[in-house]
């Protein structure tokens, strides 16, 4: 009796506490180069995709400047510090240590950038991730034809071997390529990201298949000359949100399975099962037959390929913002061969659909099927006006979080982190009115003053507490 009772109370303590999170879950913030940089070209640092994308466009809002981070990384790292984050996830811009993308000129002030920021975060005891590739391209390797140029992975087995030989020793985990997924669709099938290009039919997948052969290159790179004396860790960036088939019907099923293999299968079956998925190799051939095609529009990898890109993965890093609905869709009339004919679903748009346990089924999914040694949350947030006290971005960010702990302590899956999107408020690819940060960035002073929102008080507290007031 006396036992069960102080069972109990146990219990009760430890709801009323809160959920403790495990003293080896590293809490970490993200940011991306391009997003928070601005020094466009400063010091030696040459045009990226993205500064011509948007300078062409002569587009009102651009990175020139962004959150002028090239200047205030010191400010920047203090505040991590003073989040009491265990790491901050960032990306190199290529073209800034390589101007033109390739090794015949190197940049020494860019490099120093990159060696200062990593080195006074490690003075202060915050891991570095660092993401080799946030889609800032060099505009001379897109012009040279970007991820639709077979060439593109020995360009970034160069760039990347270079970045793994000045920073290895400082950095434990590296992420190749973020989102894969938003890189071929929305840049090179749907038009709507740099380089806006309209090849939703094919180039899509051809994007697919070079970007994996230049991941699986770093990987290798990696493996072969650098482990043995750093023992870091390499991985890719996924994004997927999870959805929840619309009915129980069969059809709905079959149509939450497909989207899953087009969206986080694309990319995770050839790196950790090897080859696309079948329903997508099955698909897309039944669809271009349809369309007239001699020929898939899937590129086929070759038995070599599989073996390359197989197994190129230490961790899964996981982008992950929302949780939707899928149901089947009718098969699509032939005439423009597309993504989402290929996939033959239809996803429901319905705003106020909210079910963030979705983070926890997403990560067991992805631990049964692929079995990663590790799961890092890469990215996970929420898009707010320009408030302070952003409180619908503190209950999201708790309500994954929550969701995210209880499948590391009932589900034993193995997530050894979870790191905010955004450190501050940045470049949202076309728009400062987005914000996703935990700080406010002010992009109307001259000094890019950074203000903190009541989110990072409430993450700051998360990190000292080490609980999540459920
Ligand atoms: C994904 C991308 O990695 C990041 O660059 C972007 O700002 C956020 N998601 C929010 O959309």
């Amino acid at each position: 009796m006396l036992k069960w009772l102080v069972c109990v109370a146990f219990l009760i303590t430890n709801s009323l506490a809160g959920k403790k999170i495990p003293d080896t879950f590293l809490l970490g913030a993200s940011s991306a180069a391009f997003q928070i940089e601005g020094g466009w070209n400063e010091d030696g640092k040459g045009p990226s995709l993205w500064d011509t994308y948007l300078h062409d466009k002569n587009a009102s809002e651009n990175g020139d400047i962004a959150c002028d981070s090239y200047h205030k990384w010191r400010e920047d790292i203090a505040n991590v510090k003073s989040l009491g984050l265990d790491f901050y996830r960032f990306s190199i811009a290529w073209s800034r240590i390589l101007p033109s993308g390739t090794l015949n000129n190197i940049n020494q002030e860019g490099i120093d950038y990159y060696l200062n920021l990593i080195k006074a975060l490690k003075a202060e005891n915050i891991e570095p991730v660092v993401t080799i590739y946030h889609w800032d391209m060099p505009q001379h390797v897109h012009e040279l034809g970007g991820f639709l140029n077979p060439q593109f992975v020995d360009y970034f087995g160069d760039y990347a071997r270079l970045v793994f030989e000045l920073y290895a020793p400082y950095v434990k985990y590296w992420l190749t390529i973020n989102e894969p997924f938003m890189i071929c669709l929305g840049g090179y099938g749907l038009g709507f990201m740099a380089p806006g290009l309209n090849l939703i039919g094919d180039g899509v997948y051809q994007c697919g298949y070079v970007l994996l052969k230049a991941h699986a290159k770093a990987y290798r790179i990696y493996d072969e000359e650098f482990r043995e004396k750093y023992n870091g860790q390499v991985g890719l960036v996924i994004n997927f949100d999870w959805a929840e088939p619309l009915t129980n019907s069969s059809q709905d099923l079959e149509a939450q399975r497909r989207y899953q293999e087009f969206a986080l299968g694309w990319w995770a079956n050839p790196v950790y099962l090897g080859n696309w998925p079948q329903v997508m190799i099955d698909r897309i051939a039944y669809r271009s037959k349809l369309e007239g095609f001699s020929r898939s529009r899937l590129p086929e990898f070759t038995q070599e390929e599989i073996d390359y890109i197989n197994g190129t993965s230490d961790f899964f890093g996981l982008n992950t913002y929302n949780v939707g609905q899928v149901k089947y869709g009718p098969e699509p009339t032939i005439g423009l061969p597309a993504y989402t004919s290929d996939i033959g679903i239809v996803v429901v748009n319905d705003p106020d659909y909210y079910h963030p346990r979705g983070i926890r089924d997403s990560v067991n999914h992805i631990h049964k099927k692929y079995r990663p040694r590790g799961i890092l949350i890469t990215e996970n947030g929420k898009m707010t006006g320009d408030i302070l006290d952003d409180q619908g971005r503190i209950s999201l960010i708790r309500d994954y979080m929550d969701n995210l702990l209880d499948a590391v302590l009932e589900d034993r899956v193995n997530v050894f982190g979870y790191s905010v999107w955004s450190l501050m408020d940045n470049f949202e690819w076309g728009s400062y009115e987005k914000r996703f940060g935990i700080i406010r960035t002010d992009f109307d002073s001259p000094n890019r003053t950074r203000t903190w929102k009541q989110s990072a008080k409430w993450y700051q507290n998360v990190t000292a507490t080490r609980t999540l007031d459920v």
